[in-house]
Order: structure tokens, then C-alpha cells, then sequence
């Protein structure tokens, strides 16, 4: 078959090589709005939407884990408006999946420094977890209030906090020690980012983990990313060559 499959060559996603983990920077919910006259909230209810879309589709597909970006360390400068109806879909969302992750067979979790949301916000999440933690299966990894870099000072306090207490040596630090320590701890690196929205930038997005990961970029904005969006999204995925830093063999 040479160096496509047959599905491949038909441009249809081939089942037999996906993913295992996509991450996904939900961009574009702003512009999505205003192109239609409509406030930045109705971009956000409406990405939230696409969300739910493409969780059902991973699930269905397969996909072990989808990651998205909900908050940025860095969207704390938004009005105080547009932080507030995002945390009110946040809140939204949790009551829904609450009721309807068990029954669905879908684990959450979330990712980034939440010791900053609101007590009961911060109560919905412990929630999520302890029913996370009774099911198997499909999970999406929620990222809020995260950054890149804030992860990994996170991590690097937390091992230094272990080493003034006697409980690791500086020296003995790995790769793979060194990732315990990350929020996303347990989780495989992502094989494919996409980035929807227009922008080509990581915009401080799990730089640890995203090393040797595929970019997708695609003008579409969030809102309009459909299950046909993705497919095209790992078709491009499944004719990129990984090389690792190797040689093709
Ligand atoms: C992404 O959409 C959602 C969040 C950052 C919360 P935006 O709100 O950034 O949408 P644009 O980029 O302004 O269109
Ligand atoms: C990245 O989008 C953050 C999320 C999607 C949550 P932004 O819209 O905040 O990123 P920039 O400002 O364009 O880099
Ligand atoms: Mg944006």
C-alpha cells in the first residue's frame, strides 16, 4: 500500500491509526458573535455547544482523551462581564454533567490552578472527580484558569517542596519525574493539537506536553468546528510523517 492506507488515500479517517489524546484550543467564540451581531457571551454558549459536539464525537470515534482549553492564565484581562458568563457556563455545564456522566460512561477532569474559582464552583469539580473516579472509559481534560508556564513553576515549587523535605534528590530529577508534577500527571502526551480560530500561536498551552505533538490550524471558527472539521483535522494528522527526531526508516 505504500505509504498511505487505502482509507487514507480516499480521504476517510482511518479507525486503525487515530489518536489517543487530542487537544484542542477552543478559539474563536468572540468573532463567531460578533459576525452575527450578537454579544461575545452567545460565542461562548455556542462554543460550549461545539464542545459537547466533539466530546459525544472522540467518544464515539474512540479517542481516549480530548483536552481543551476553556480559560487561559492570561483571560483573567477580559471584561468582568465576559469572565463572569463563562464561569456561569462553567457552572452550567458541571450541574449537566453531574447528572449525566455516569449514566454516559464519560470521565472529566480538570486541569490548571483552580484554587482561585469560586467555593462553589471549586465543590462542582470535587464533585465531577468523585465520579470520575468510579467510571472507565472516554475522558475530557477541562483546562481552566491554566497556562503552560504556570504548570510548570507549579511542578518545579512542588518538587522543591519534596526535596527541603528530604523526599527526592535534585539530581535523581527525570523527564518522567519531573511530569508527575504537572497537572497533567497520568495523562499520555497529546499526538494532535488543534488550533481552530485562525491563530497560529500556542497562546501558552500545554508547552510541556505538546513537544512532539502535531499542529492543526484551520480558519474555522470554534463554534463551527463539527465532527466533518475534525475529520479533516485527523486525515492531515494521519498523513504527517512522526519522526521523533529520527530517520525515516
Ligand atoms: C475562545 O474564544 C474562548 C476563550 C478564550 C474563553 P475567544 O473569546 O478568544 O474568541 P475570539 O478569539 O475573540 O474570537
Ligand atoms: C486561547 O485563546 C485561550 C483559550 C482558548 C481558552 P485566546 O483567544 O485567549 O488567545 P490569544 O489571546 O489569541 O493568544
Ligand atoms: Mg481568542
Amino acid at each position: 500500500m505504500g505509504l498511505f492506507t487505502k482509507r487514507q488515500l480516499t480521504g476517510q479517517v482511518d479507525k486503525n491509526s487515530l489518536p489517543r489524546h487530542v487537544a484542542v484550543i477552543m478559539d474563536g467564540n468572540g468573532r463567531w458573535a460578533q459576525k452575527r451581531g450578537l454579544p461575545r457571551s452567545a460565542g461562548h454558549k455556542a462554543g460550549a455547544e461545539s464542545f459537547r459536539r466533539l466530546g459525544t464525537y472522540c467518544k464515539k470515534l474512540g479517542i481516549d482523551y480530548l483536552t481543551v482549553y476553556a480559560f487561559s492564565t492570561e483571560n483573567w484581562k477580559r471584561p468582568p462581564e465576559e469572565i463572569d458568563g463563562i464561569m456561569q457556563l462553567l457552572r452550567r455545564y458541571l450541574h449537566e454533567c453531574i447528572d449525566t456522566m455516569e449514566r454516559d460512561g464519560n470521565r472529566l477532569r480538570f486541569l490548571g490552578d483552580l484554587s482561585v474559582l469560586d467555593d462553589d464552583l471549586k465543590e462542582l469539580i470535587r464533585e465531577t472527580n468523585e465520579i470520575s473516579a468510579r467510571i472507565e472509559g472516554f475522558q475530557a481534560n477541562v483546562c481552566l484558569n491554566y497556562g503552560g508556564r504556570d504548570e510548570i513553576v507549579h511542578a518545579a515549587r512542588a518538587f522543591a517542596r519534596d526535596c527541603a523535605a528530604g523526599e527526592k534528590r535534585s539530581d535523581a530529577l527525570t523527564e518522567e519525574m519531573f511530569s508527575q508534577y504537572l497537572y497533567s500527571n497520568g495523562l499520555p502526551d497529546p499526538e494532535l493539537l488543534i488550533r481552530p480560530g485562525g491563530e497560529k500561536r500556542i497562546s501558552n498551552y500545554l508547552l510541556w506536553q505538546c513537544a512532539y505533538s502535531e499542529f492543526y490550524f484551520c480558519d474555522t471558527l470554534w463554534p463551527d468546528f463539527d465532527e466533518r472539521e475534525f475529520d479533516k483535522a485527523l486525515i492531515a494528522y494521519q498523513h504527517r510523517e512522526r519522526r521523533f527526531g529520527g530517520v525515516k526508516p
